[in-house]
């Protein structure tokens, strides 16, 4: 079991803008980041002085911008060093792919790449590019060197492309951006001082040391929904299956394989949980025992003898005290029938049911859900998951607020 945890939401906030058609986005994004209450400060890289204008970006951020290594007057004033000790998060958006490889080879060739090389304060990069740039090899490795490094990778976003291409490598909307980087309604937010527990992602079931038993679950709703939590100001904890997604900024997370280790994760954090929602796609049911050794291909058929995992959601509903407690469904047919049924067997509060299968929630972008609880219903309709999770907290958080106000 391994703990991440991004605690400290940043109050000033380096961001670099990097040259690609995208940059004009980060004029918004100034904008947004300053509503939320950072101080921005600028840096251009030549390329992106190109595309926009320094003078754009000091007005939106009320502070001159930097845009050279060489400028003797700035250096004086604000150097490299100091920008890079001023910084609490130094953001870079949109981030080209040639800045990433720069960033991962350590090269302190301008002055955004000297600040980050100087800077102790996290890095988070929103690439944004062409798609077939964003998939080649080169910039899959130098974003995978950046993760080992704990840089922050936001996005990219998929969809219709500048250079008229579909798919992955567009710049995430300024507002996402800004959302995953501060909470400007962390404090004093619908769920402030309240203590969310959220698991998310698939488990892994081990048959033998090679092998194991899992599902489609990429973790991106349980991921959505812990940082539209945390964007409402409660104090999350994500415990997730193995996925390949960043921490949201602000949330604990720890990372479990099984549905035992998940079960144990749960229940160790149960002490002060105001909210569980179970997200995760935990093994309904897990082999008898894991073979010692690489089970051979000896027979022609092979049994695998297994067991009823532990139900997580259904333990948690059982606690004497007891969160308000979601749980989802993850139906292929007759998917509000099975839900309202998973919703009285478990005793929950709430249930998000969601149509799956090939083309539908795993593994998306977009989702939909039904929410069913004790006498009402309501439709969270098709749309990306992160702002089907702002609706789904929102939702959440006034039941939660109600149920309180009762007591
Ligand atoms: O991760 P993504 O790719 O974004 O996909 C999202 C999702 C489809 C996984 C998600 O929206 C979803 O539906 N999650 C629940 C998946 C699931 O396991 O559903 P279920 O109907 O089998 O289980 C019902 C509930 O019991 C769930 O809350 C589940 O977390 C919980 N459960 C199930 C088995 C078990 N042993 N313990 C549990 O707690």
């Amino acid at each position: 079991m391994t703990h991440e945890a991004q605690t400290v939401l940043p109050r000033r906030i380096l961001l670099g803008v990097t040259g690609g058609i995208a940059a004009y986005k980060a004029a918004d994004l100034v904008r947004r980041l300053r509503e939320g209450g950072a101080e921005v400060q600028v840096i251009l890289t030549e390329g992106a002085a190109r595309f926009v204008t320094p003078m754009t970006f000091q007005a939106l951020s009320g502070r001159p911008v930097r845009v050279g290594l060489w400028d003797e007057a700035a250096e004086a004033a604000m150097g490299h060093i100091e920008l890079a000790r001023w910084a609490e998060l130094v953001l870079v958006a949109p981030a080209s792919a040639d800045f990433l490889a720069r960033l991962a080879a350590g090269m302190a060739n301008d002055l955004l790449t000297t600040t980050c090389l100087a800077t102790t304060a996290p890095i988070a990069v929103a690439p944004a590019m062409n798609q077939q740039m964003w998939s080649a090899a080169a910039t899959q490795a130098n974003i995978t060197t950046l993760r080992q490094r704990s840089v922050r990778v936001l996005g990219p976003g998929v969809g219709s492309q500048a250079c008229g291409e579909q798919g992955a490598g567009r710049l995430l909307e300024p507002a996402d951006i800004a959302a995953q980087v501060l909470s400007s309604s962390a404090d004093g937010g619908l769920l402030s001082g309240r203590h969310i527990v959220i698991t998310a992602g698939p488990t892994r079931e081990p048959i033998d040391p090679v092998r194991f038993l899992s599902n489609r679950s990429s973790g991106k709703m349980g991921f959505a929904v812990a940082q539209a939590a945390r964007e409402a100001g409660a104090r999350v904890t994500l415990i997730s299956g193995p996925v390949h997604l960043p921490t949201p900024l602000g949330v604990e997370r720890i990372n479990v394989e099984t549905a035992a280790q998940m079960y144990a994760a749960v229940h160790a954090v149960m002490d002060d949980c105001d909210v569980y929602i179970g997200a995760a796609a935990v093994a309904d049911y897990t082999p008898h025992c894991c073979a010692e050794n690489k089970i051979k291909k000896t027979s022609d058929t092979l049994d695998l003898h297994l067991e009823k995992s532990p139900d997580i959601l259904a333990s948690v509903a059982a606690l004497s005290k007891r969160p308000y407690v979601v749980g989802f469904a993850a139906e292929t047919t007759n998917v509000e029938a099975h839900a309202l049924a998973k919703l009285e067997r478990k005793k929950l509060d709430l249930i998000a049911a969601n149509e799956v299968g090939a083309e539908r929630a795993f593994d998306r972008d977009d989702n939909a859900l039904l929410l069913l609880w004790s006498g009402g219903r309501q439709a969270l309709g098709l749309q990306s998951k992160a702002d089907l999770a702002r609706e789904f907290i929102t939702f959440i958080a006034h039941r939660v607020s109600a149920r309180s106000d009762g007591e």
